[in-house]
């Protein structure tokens, strides 16, 4: 009898998520209907980015080791039978939905690509494979090597930079201008010259205004300038290592450290158009499956009910893999997805001692924001996250 064939593209958050909710019952699955079902996670990434703690994380190493924020995604499923599961390290290509196939490069440890075009049959497909932005700090370029780098030379860099400008003023770039204040601002003994631009009206703009004035008086109280309505048109490295930033004014300003935290968009560019959205992201329906194709499911930020982050993916995951066990044991449909909440729900450090946010809809006091998230950026959350017991 044949394999099915679960294939799930992407090992973040979202698709180790899926993962381990299905290997968690394939075993006992197996038993009850007599099938054998293998799932494969397809990434360009061997490690997993804990990219929730990049704002603390990319400026020193944290909690202890620059290597605490990228895990082996291995580690986490050497636990379920081999003859389960299967992990390929290779760059999605192209998806050819009538077919039923997945095209793939095969990469090496050196993150070489080492094979021609490769094709993969699926029964059931699994499409988690997230956002990416300009900047290797907030995103996946490729493998996770890129952002490792990329921290490496922001802590290389930032200790002797008299001027830092961090772009962008979503969450981002908030936590980051709070770590940045905290490390070199007006309270430390030599403070650097730190701008944010928001790009915006105003810092936050998924909160009310009120929280994102807030979160610019801790800024500004650490010495962090901000600035409103300017955005970034193009940079330049100049020869002595400083960069030259043209605005949207038409001024230009240089500084010695830029940190562009802008603009993550869902990567979905080897998919069918068919399929993809305004924003890039995948058409799903209540049942978090692509509606026009036959069992192919879609988590995490690339799916167009995903308004983007963890809270979604903490609810919305464990309803795709009851979905997918549904089907596989012929129980129907399953259950449709509802968010746990549309309110305002967000919560960002300002460093490592305060913080701004709401909870379904309420302003939450700097104490718990501090309490939850600054002090340790969850960083317990990493090793949970690959080991399947976040
Ligand atoms: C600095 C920062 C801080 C954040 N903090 C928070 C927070 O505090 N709370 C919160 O809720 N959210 C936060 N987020 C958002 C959160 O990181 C995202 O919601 C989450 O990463 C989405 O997970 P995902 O599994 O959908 O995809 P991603 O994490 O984007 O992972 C995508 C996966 O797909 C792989 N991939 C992509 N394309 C290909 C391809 N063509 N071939 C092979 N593999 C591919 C990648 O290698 C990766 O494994 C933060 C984001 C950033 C950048
Ligand atoms: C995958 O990684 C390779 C480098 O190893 C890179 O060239 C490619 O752009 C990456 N693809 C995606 C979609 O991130
Ligand atoms: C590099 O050169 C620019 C332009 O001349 C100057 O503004 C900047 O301060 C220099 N940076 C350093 C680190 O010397
Ligand atoms: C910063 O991000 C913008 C898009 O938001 C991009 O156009 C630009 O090239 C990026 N600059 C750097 C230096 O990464």
């Amino acid at each position: 009898m044949s394999t099915h064939n679960i294939v799930i593209l992407g090992a973040s958050y979202a698709g180790m998520g899926v993962a381990h909710g299905l290997l968690k019952v394939l075993p006992a699955l197996q038993k009850k209907t007599g099938k054998t079902f293998k799932v494969t996670l397809m990434t360009n990434s061997t490690h997993f980015w804990f990219s929730v703690g990049a704002p603390r994380a990319m400026l020193k190493p944290y909690p202890n080791d620059i290597m605490d924020s990228f895990l082996p995604v291995k580690q986490g499923f050497d636990q379920y039978p081999s003859e389960l599961y299967e992990f390929v390290h290779a760059e999605i290509t192209d998806l050819d939905s009538e077919k039923r196939e997945v095209y793939y490069k095969l990469k090496n440890a050196k993150e070489e690509l080492v094979s021609d075009t490769e094709a993969m049959h699926f029964d059931t497909l699994v499409i988690a494979t997230g956002a990416a932005g300009p900047s290797p700090l907030y995103s996946y370029h490729g493998s996770h090597v890129p952002t490792l780098e990329a921290y490496k030379d922001i802590q290389a860099r930032s200790p002797s930079a008299k001027s830092i400008m961090i772009v962008g003023g979503g969450a981002s770039g908030t936590e980051t201008a709070g770590e940045v204040g905290y490390i070199y601002g007006k309270k430390t003994t030599a403070p650097k010259d730190i701008t944010l631009l928001s790009g915006n009206e105003r810092l936050l703009t998924g909160l009310r205004p009120a929280i994102g004035k807030r979160a610019q008086e801790f800024l500004e109280a650490m010495g962090v300038k901000v600035e409103h309505n300017l955005r970034i048109k193009d940079s330049k490295s100049l020869d002595n290592g400083s960069t030259q930033i043209t605005l949207s004014d038409g001024s230009t300003r240089t500084v010695d450290l830029l940190i562009n935290a802008t603009g993550r968009k869902a990567a979905g560019s080897f998919l069918p158009s068919a399929l993809i959205d305004q924003e890039g992201k995948v058409k799903v329906d209540g049942y978090n499956r692509v509606p026009t194709l036959k069992s192919v499911y879609v988590a995490g930020d690339m799916a167009s009910t995903s308004p983007g982050g963890l809270i979604y993916i903490k609810f919305n995951t464990p309803v795709t893999t009851g979905n997918i066990i549904a089907e596989l044991s012929d129980k129907g449909k399953g259950k449709v997805y509802k968010p746990i909440t549309t309110k305002e729900m967000q919560f960002v450090p300002v460093g490592p001692e305060q913080g701004v946010g709401a909870a379904f809809g309420w302003w939450v006091p700097s104490m718990v924001v501090k309490m939850v998230k600054s002090k340790t950026f969850m960083f317990d959350q990493a090793q949970k996250t690959v080991l399947g017991t976040a």
